[in-house]
């Protein structure tokens, strides 16, 4: 089991430090752990925020577990320069175009929640969010123009063969789940977004035992806080994803504790190769105070055990003990409750 570690910057180190001691916990067969330089930190000690020494070892690995990158002094910095490159590049450069990120409400967590108890109990859900296109990799730049006003520009585009590699993914997890999909577009305005509801309804046809519905963002925005238990899978773009992620959080209680997985076609031994990583960032507001809630991390792990490697029992063995350390009212400050960021990943260890 090979694993590459890059914490990154801000509260990043903070959180993988949990996870990766909840992975000690469970003492598993063979695992190999190697470290890395994404971010802020890697541009200062390298020069570049995704040096090529660590692209080569997460190539070298099975899976790659993330903290977190950015930093407010890097603001400044030219695009190919700052921090966020690093995870944008590493998606792109292992081809991982497939960002799971579950939101799952906790026993426990409903009055916590952002909505009213009895709506965020529902709360069950699956973003499906392709991570190698739209506006993100898109022609960008900015210009002045002849009438002297400054114009930037971000071009999205997507094609019908990314959408539908998408889709696939997004209709075989749905098959998985309550068999029920929802795909959200901005289908009347943009034609990136018609061709991609073209591209997911011929898909479609595929799989008849999933119910597929269509949304724009807008409403999508708004259901989800008005009715989120009618979601069971959504599968959207780049941008609607990252944005719709952050919203559900929320909607569970708190950033802290949605967990990623991003997925291309390349396959392990037992699973397939994976970068995990917590949806949040470096939290700069708390950095350094070890107040970050690290369940968003151990989560991560989680499913990093699931997808990379097989090993379905642990992930549910963390996931439960995560879970218990909720409903046992272990909160970090994002919670209301006062756990330190290491008190919360002793109460996962001591209830493995
Ligand atoms: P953020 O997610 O870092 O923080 C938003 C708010 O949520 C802050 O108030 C923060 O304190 C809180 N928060 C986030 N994670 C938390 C945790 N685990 N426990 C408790 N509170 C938590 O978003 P931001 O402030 O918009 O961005 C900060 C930096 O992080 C920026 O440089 C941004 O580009 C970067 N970022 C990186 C990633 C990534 O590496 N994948 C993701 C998002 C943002
Ligand atoms: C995320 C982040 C990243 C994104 C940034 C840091 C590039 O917000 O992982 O959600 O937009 O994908
Ligand atoms: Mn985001």
């Amino acid at each position: 089991m090979r694993i590459a570690v890059f914490p990154g910057d801000g509260i990043g180190a903070e959180v993988i430090a949990e996870a990766l001691r909840v992975l000690d916990a469970l003492r598993l067969p063979g695992a190999v752990y190697l470290a890395g330089d994404v971010g802020a930190i890697a541009y200062q000690r390298h020069g570049h925020p995704l040096p090529q020494e660590t692209v080569e070892t997460a190539r070298n690995c099975d899976a790659v577990l993330f903290g977190a990158v950015g930093d407010p002094s890097c603001d400044h910095l030219e695009r190919h320069l700052r921090p966020e490159q690093a995870v944008l590049g590493l998606r792109a450069q292992l081809g991982l175009f497939a960002n799971l990120r579950p939101a799952t409400m906790f026993a426990g967590l409903e009055d916590l929640s952002a909505l009213k108890p009895e709506i965020a109990r529902q709360i069950d859900l699956l973003i499906v969010r392709e991570l190698n296109g739209d506006v993100y990799f898109g022609d960008k730049g900015t210009r002045t123009r002849d009438d002297g006003q400054r114009e930037g520009w971000d071009m999205m585009s997507y094609s019908e063969g990314e959408v539908r590699r998408i889709a696939h993914t997004a209709f075989l997890a749905a098959q998985g789940r309550k068999g029920r999909l929802t795909s959200v577009d901005k289908a009347n305005v943009l034609e990136t977004s018609q061709l991609w509801r073209d591209a997911v309804i011929e898909v479609a046809a595929e799989y008849p035992d999933v119910a597929l519905d269509h949304m724009y963002v807008d409403n999508a925005a708004m259901q989800l806080v008005r009715n989120p238990g009618q979601f069971d899978v959504v599968v959207t773009g780049n941008l609607f994803g990252d944005i719709l992620s952050d919203q559900a959080s929320m909607c569970v209680g708190s950033i802290g504790l949605l967990a990623s997985a991003s997925l291309g076609e390349q396959k392990t031994a037992h699973g397939t190769f994976g970068l995990y990583e917590p949806i949040h960032g470096t939290a700069p507001d708390i950095a350094g105070q070890g107040r970050a809630n690290p369940i968003a991390t151990i989560l991560s792990a989680a499913m990093m055990l699931r997808h990379s490697f097989g090993r379905e029992n642990d992930a549910m063995r963390i996931e439960s003990a995560v879970a218990q350390t909720l409903a046992d009212g272990v909160h970090g400050g994002d919670l209301g409750g006062s756990a330190s960021t290491k008190e919360i990943g002793d109460a996962v260890i001591d209830r493995l």
